[in-house]
């Protein structure tokens, strides 16, 4: 088993340890270690154009970083630091390009970790991580999912992840006033953002139309089986017939057998499990996954799930 120790002196040596958090496990890299944060990427076999996240130990870490610290940051993080809510803000020079694939902006967050949250402390510098998983592909709640994906990547334990989902994401621009956009789903809601900043003057930007968001390119999440989503309930042979006559999947012939992914009713616990449920039904033994839509995952709490499913499904029956 990696020690602490052990992965300070990895990190401190420009080298890369997978990290749990309180969402997904993170693959992770000092920001000042340029070799480092290249490894990610290579590792990853992610693309330079998709940034990474900063994690740091503290507000007033964060503050080191970001361009300018308003009420609207104070407050979020106020409200929800430690924990999984990610901050896009101008940032600083003292963030690398290569962190941000060249954009003015840095995703700030600080995990909900004990594991994490101490080794940040003890390097004295925050660490960019994104998933430790191979670029669209099932994050990993697990170190053993972490050791399945990137087997030559060390870990740190941390247990299974709390959350289960990544973080949300907003971003807080500062213009001519201040604005917050989401732009990630996660189970920190909109809501709960509006909520936490009823007295500070800000503007909510409804469309996603700022920049391109690599984590929302549609083959995202992609589980190894394909994944069907169902708005209503199905025969099994209606469900077959769809399949065939809508999806083609390359080097199969037939689609004829398929496993119903299966989660708890209520939210937390849905998308605690999520990913490891996804993983469980993409080994079993069938051509493809399904997955009902009911009714009550219509309710708020669901968003960030059903989010994930939809960038994870290769066809939605209606
Ligand atoms: O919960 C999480 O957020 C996890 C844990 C490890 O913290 N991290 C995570 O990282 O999900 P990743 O790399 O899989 O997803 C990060 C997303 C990317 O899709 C990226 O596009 C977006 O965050 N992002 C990062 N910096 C950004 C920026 N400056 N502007 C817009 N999007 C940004
Ligand atoms: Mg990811």
């Amino acid at each position: 088993m990696l020690t602490e120790e052990q992965a300070l002196k990895i990190l401190n040596n420009d080298g890369v340890v997978a990290i749990p958090t309180e969402t997904v496990y993170g693959l992770a890299a000092r920001i000042d270690s340029e070799s480092a944060l290249t490894q990610i990427f290579k590792v990853k076999e992610r693309p330079f154009f998709d940034p990474l996240i900063v994690h740091v130990s503290s507000a007033d870490q964060a503050r080191e970083y970001s361009k300018d610290w308003t009420a609207v940051h104070e407050c979020l993080a106020e409200a929800f630091w430690p924990g999984p809510l990610t901050i896009v803000t101008p940032k600083k020079d003292n963030i690398n390009n290569l962190i941000t694939s060249g954009l003015p902006t840095v995703g700030l967050r600080c995990p909900n970790h004990r594991v994490a949250i101490n080794l940040i402390k003890k390097l004295g510098v925050p660490l960019a991580a994104p998933s430790a998983n191979k670029f669209s592909k099932t994050s990993p709640t697990s170190l053993a999912h972490v050791k399945e994906s990137l087997p030559e990547v060390a870990v740190l334990d941390g247990g299974s992840c709390e959350v289960g989902i990544e973080s949300t994401i907003i971003s807080i621009s500062n213009n001519t006033e201040l604005e917050v956009q989401l732009l990630r789903p996660g189970m920190i809601s909109l809501n709960a953002i509006r909520a936490a900043l009823d007295k500070v003057e800000v503007k909510f930007v409804e469309e996603k139309n700022i920049q391109v968001m690599p984590g929302s390119l549609d083959d995202h999440y992609m589980p190894i089986l394909p994944l069907v989503t169902l708005d209503q309930d199905l025969s099994e042979d209606q469900i077959i017939r769809n399949v065939q006559s809508q999806l083609s999947i390359q080097g199969k012939n037939k689609l004829n057998t398929f496993t119903k992914l299966k989660l708890p009713k209520e939210p937390y616990l849905a998308a605690r499990q999520l990913y490891l449920k996804l993983r469980e039904v993409t080994s079993k033994d069938c051509d493809f996954i399904v997955f009902k839509i009911e009714n009550y995952m219509r309710a708020e709490g669901w968003s960030a799930i059903l989010d994930r499913l939809s960038k994870a499904s290769s066809l939605h029956l209606k």
